[in-house]
């Protein structure tokens, strides 16, 4: 006997329909929320599905997979080719897909030319596995192999990337999603997209563009590749039927380009964030999505059947070159099929409950982010608190202490604000949280404001960096580490301008 449960409540109407079934049929059988079978058309999301990783190990609470870092030809449209970085020869790397709770095993080889690393992008897990040379691990090099093992605590979508020349690495092609599921999210949707957007720049006969291109006013500006892909590819399509839910799991990996996302006008309901759902979903025509930043919504995209709409990245000033002689991009067209347009549904109601940690004796940690004019050889330097990475000594923190960072950005350049390790919450000028509340690793500062975040160094003591995400920023100074707990912290003045 099978219940089909549709989209709503899926989790109450779960839990009294067993209720009723273990009334009648007095047996006790445990509740598993069941989501809809789904509406769209078979094969909808073929355009875009994502390979994904294969599990090895036959123990389900462990995902242990392969990742090889090495050079593939790409295809990012019907004959258009890139000779990319890729993990596992696809552009992104495959998707990894995890439950809460599982254990995970990544056994990693790198096959490039150069050293790499894998950072596990918004993943609580120990210092030894995340990724930063000389913090974390050894650099990778070339023919070597690490094996990164931590649990998935958080349910969620995060992502993978070096953290060796990142600037370089991530936008030659390096990077994918792991997106970790919780059965019981209660949001119900089956037809569930998993977007990884990013992009890259390349000639006519597939070869990267350099990653220095544009001299240093590149690395201010933060370089953007002139293809804008959506999985990898460019303007997929889906099909859908017309006024059916679906759920979207975005993450942007680019690095450097912001998405700020229309349908034409028509709603995203946003319910969760970098570190899974947040407290109650909130509706806008846009979202934008900054380098780093995951989002999960809701869409019900809707008209003509037979007709088709196009999700856009409209035009955002990230800084001065981002909205000038920009065009808005097309990223993805949605085919409606020719079945009628089903009847609104509300959303479902996705609620988390979400504590704020208390304000009280938390440290006040100021940071100001500035550029200071380039110097007699053309070169801008992002400092944190006056100095770049080079020249910075580590933040420090108590493991257990509470810290409110308020961050000024003083430039003329918005930062995507990401710290390893650890959850933060916004807050207002009055140190309340921002409601609804949802927990984040990456936060944009736009140019010219100040945001203030509270973050709690409750475990996993260690040095743990913060950077912006526009990663030629980072690589331009927009970097720094904190040293939570009893540990030596490390010598960032080693001469070398990377380490992102
Ligand atoms: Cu995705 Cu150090 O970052
Ligand atoms: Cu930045």
């Amino acid at each position: 006997m099978t219940i089909t449960i549709r989209a709503g409540s899926v989790l109450r109407q779960c839990m009294s329909a067993s209720v009723l079934l273990a009334l009648v049929l007095a047996a006790a059988a445990p509740c598993q929320a069941q989501a809809n079978s789904g509406f769209a058309p078979a094969g909808w999301d073929a355009g875009v599905k994502l390979r994904e990783a294969v599990d090895k190990n036959p123990d389900p609470a462990i995902l242990e997979i392969d990742l090889v870092a090495k050079l593939a030809e790409v295809e990012v449209s019907p004959g258009l080719k890139v000779k990319a970085w890729t993990y596992d020869g696809g552009l992104p790397g495959p998707l990894i897909r995890a439950k809460v709770g599982n254990r995970v095993i990544v056994h990693f080889t790198n096959e490039l030319r150069e050293p790499t690393t894998v950072h596990w992008h918004g993943v609580r897990v120990p210092i030894e596995m995340d990724g930063v040379p000389n913090i974390s691990q050894p650099e990778v090099k070339t023919g070597e192999t690490f094996t990164y093992d931590f649990v998935v605590r958080d349910p969620g979508l995060f992502w993978y990337h070096p953290h060796v020349m990142s600037a370089a690495q991530v936008g030659f092609g390096l990077y994918g999603a792991l997106q970790v599921d919780d059965p019981s999210d209660g949001v119900g949707i089956a037809d569930e997209l998993t977007l990884v957007l990013s992009d890259i720049g390349f000639d006519k006969r597939g070869d990267l563009e350099s990653a220095e291109s544009g001299g240093p006013a590149g690395q201010v500006f933060g370089r953007e590749g002139q293809y804008v892909l959506v999985n990898g590819r460019q303007k997929p399509a889906i099909k859908a039927r017309a006024g059916a839910w679906q759920r979207w799991r975005i993450v942007n990996t680019a690095k450097s380009r912001f998405f700020l996302l229309d349908m034409d006008g028509q709603p995203f309901t946003t319910i969760g964030t970098d570190g899974g759902l947040q407290e109650h979903p909130t509706e806008a025509g846009t979202v934008l999505i900054t380098a780093g930043e995951r989002l999960d919504v809701l869409v019900r995209p809707t008209g003509k059947p037979g007709s088709s709409l196009i999700v856009r990245a409209m035009l955002y000033n990230r800084g001065y070159g981002s909205v000038e002689y920009r065009d808005v991009e097309d990223l993805l067209t949605i085919e409606f099929s020719g079945e009628p347009p089903m009847k609104a549904q509300p959303a479902p109601k996705v609620a988390r409950q979400i504590t704020p940690p208390s304000t009280e004796g938390a440290t006040r940690v100021p940071v100001m982010l500035t550029l200071p004019p380039a110097g007699p050889d053309g070169r801008s330097e992002f400092r944190v608190n006056g100095v770049p990475y080079w020249q910075a000594k580590p933040f420090m923190a108590r493991l257990g202490e509470t810290q409110i960072w308020t961050i000024t950005n003083d430039t003329e350049w918005d930062h995507p604000f990401h710290l390893h390790g650890y959850y933060f919450l916004p807050l207002d000028e009055h140190d309340q949280p921002i409601h609804p509340l949802g927990w984040k690793d990456t936060l944009n500062i736009p140019m010219k404001t100040t945001a203030k975040f509270i973050v709690v160094f409750d475990e996993r003591p260690g040095e743990w960096m913060f950077h912006c995400h526009i990663l030629d920023h980072a690589e331009g100074g927009l970097m720094g580490t904190i040293a939570v707990g009893d540990v030596t912290p490390t010598e960032h003045a080693h001469g070398k301008r990377s380490g992102g």
